[in-house]
């Protein structure tokens, strides 16, 4: 099936139009491009969700810090043309950074409204290193929905606290549409499919599957009924390879985010660590 291959706002809205007349659901799937079989099973199950799926493509710059990888981050767009089609997604949604932030406009608060969202939910995890970070993310997003007007808009499971900041705003701020989530999709050797794992050497692959085996170390000790976090943090370090770098590992709530001491049902334990320059993150939910 043809993929329609757009690169501005007015012309998606164009066809949005035409399938709100005729009563259709809309699906989108945010992506950054250089899809990988993790977005495919998110076009897969938007396919079985709704009659139309949009799949956004773009590099948000507003969501790297100064010292990231924004430059050199995949962009795979003929490709991601290529697994849209064969998943039979209806649309790909590639703007330019104009396209979506407008010309002559610093990208930062002096000159754009952003959506912040609450401090809690983002001084933890990921947004301690990414200061501003969860920002970008929620105002490229909140755009998106405006763009497209989904019913439903589907993110993957891996970026677990980008998943429950967007749960939030999409409450927070009334916005019609559901979200839903989707699992994690690994490689068979347990390392979480992430575009970034284009970065790693062999050696550094070698590495990075230390980080999954300490989290299934982690559920398999909890499932024998270990449940203090210390105790759990201890063990997972000691599986971690030595010439990776722990950025964090947490134990939190997936009701309420708040850290737990022990670790009970519905606890999202969640790692960020570096393999050479690469930072690769990866949870599970117990
Ligand atoms: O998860 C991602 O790929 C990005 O953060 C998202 C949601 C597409 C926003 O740019």
């Amino acid at each position: 099936m043809d993929t329609l291959l757009l690169n501005n706002i007015k012309d998606v809205r164009h066809n949005i139009e035409n399938w709100k007349k005729d009563g259709l659901k809309i699906g989108l799937v945010p992506t950054m491009g250089a899809l990988h079989n993790g977005h495919a099973s998110l076009i897969k199950k938007a396919k079985e969700m709704c009659d139309k799926v949009v799949v956004s493509v773009f590099v948000n710059p507003i969501q790297f810090g100064p010292n990231e990888d924004f430059d050199k981050y995949p962009r795979t767009i003929e490709n991601d043309k290529k697994v849209c089609e064969e998943i039979g997604a209806d649309i790909i949604f590639a703007p330019s950074p104009k396209e979506m932030y407008g010309e002559n406009k610093k990208l930062s608060n002096i000159d754009l409204t952003f959506v912040c969202p609450p401090y809690s939910l983002v001084d933890c995890l990921c947004g301690k290193s990414r200061p501003g970070h969860f920002d970008g993310v929620a105002t490229v997003v909140l755009k998106l929905f405006n763009i497209v007007t989904p019913d439903y808009a589907f993110f993957g499971l891996k970026d677990a606290q980008q998943l429950f900041i967007l749960k939030n705003m999409v409450k927070d701020l009334n916005l019609n549409l559901t979200i839903i989530p989707c699992p994690i999709v690994r490689e068979d050797d347990g390392l979480a499919l992430s575009s970034r794992n284009t970065y790693l050497s062999a050696e550094e692959r070698k590495q990075a599957l230390t980080i999954s085996a300490s989290l299934r170390k982690i559920e398999s000790l909890y499932k024998q009924g270990i449940t203090d976090v210390s105790t759990l943090f201890d063990t997972a370090l000691s599986i971690l390879d030595k010439n990776t770098e722990l950025e964090y590992l947490e134990f939190r709530d997936y009701d309420n985010f708040e850290k737990v001491s022990n670790v009970k049902n519905n606890t999202l334990i969640a790692i960020a660590v570096r393999v050479g320059k690469t930072r690769l993150i990866d949870n599970i939910i117990v």
